[in-house]
């Protein structure tokens, strides 16, 4: 943690100029490479589902994406969360993520749920340690031979931020 967290802000987009779209998509590239947003997919997640952008100092700096699961209206799916790569380590994933989830009740949904590769574990040293989430899957093969994958769940019922 070495940022004033003044300095840092969330925000939830539905418009991306060029500009935007050019950062969001090189931050993402940057955190997954192959699985990560494209000029296809973007438009989709600022349109139909949810993208947060953490700022820096009004610079965009972070990336997030949610979709919302048909079987369950109580529940959506973090497609993806990702920081520009040298900023890693200084709080903004955690501000970002803490903002996903306070989001979530004044919508109306009660549960996140999302995956992560095993060995990630600064990822899963904030979803489970900084929130609570539990792992309710082990999931096998989920992108294709040799991914496997945690599910993690958040319940709004269960832990309060
Ligand atoms: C996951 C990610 C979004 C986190 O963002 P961030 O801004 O680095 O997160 P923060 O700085 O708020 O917190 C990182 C925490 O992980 C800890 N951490 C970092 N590396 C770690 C490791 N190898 N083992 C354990 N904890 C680790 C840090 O110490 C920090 O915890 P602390 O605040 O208790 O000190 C970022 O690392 C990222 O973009 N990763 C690539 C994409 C990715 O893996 N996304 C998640 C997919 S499920």
């Amino acid at each position: 943690m070495g940022l004033p967290k003044s300095s840092i802000t969330v925000e939830i987009v539905t418009e991306a100029d060029d500009n935007l779209r050019d950062i969001i998509l090189q931050i993402d590239e940057e955190a997954f490479g192959f699985g990560s947003l494209s000029e296809w997919s973007l438009p989709l997640f600022l349109h139909y589902g949810r993208l947060y952008i953490a700022r820096l100092n009004g610079e965009p700096v972070g990336t997030a994406e949610l979709m919302r699961d048909w079987r369950d209206p109580e529940l959506v799916y973090l497609y993806g969360i990702a920081v520009a790569p040298d900023l890693r380590g200084s709080g903004i994933g955690t501000i970002l993520f803490r903002s996903i989830l306070e989001s979530l009740p004044k919508a109306g949904y009660r549960r996140l749920q999302l995956t992560v590769h095993p060995e990630n574990q600064a990822a899963i040293h904030i979803y489970q340690d900084k929130f609570g989430m539990k792992q309710v899957d082990f999931i096998r093969n989920y992108y294709g031979p040799g991914e496997d994958r945690l599910l993690l769940e958040w319940d709004w019922g269960r832990i309060r931020l």
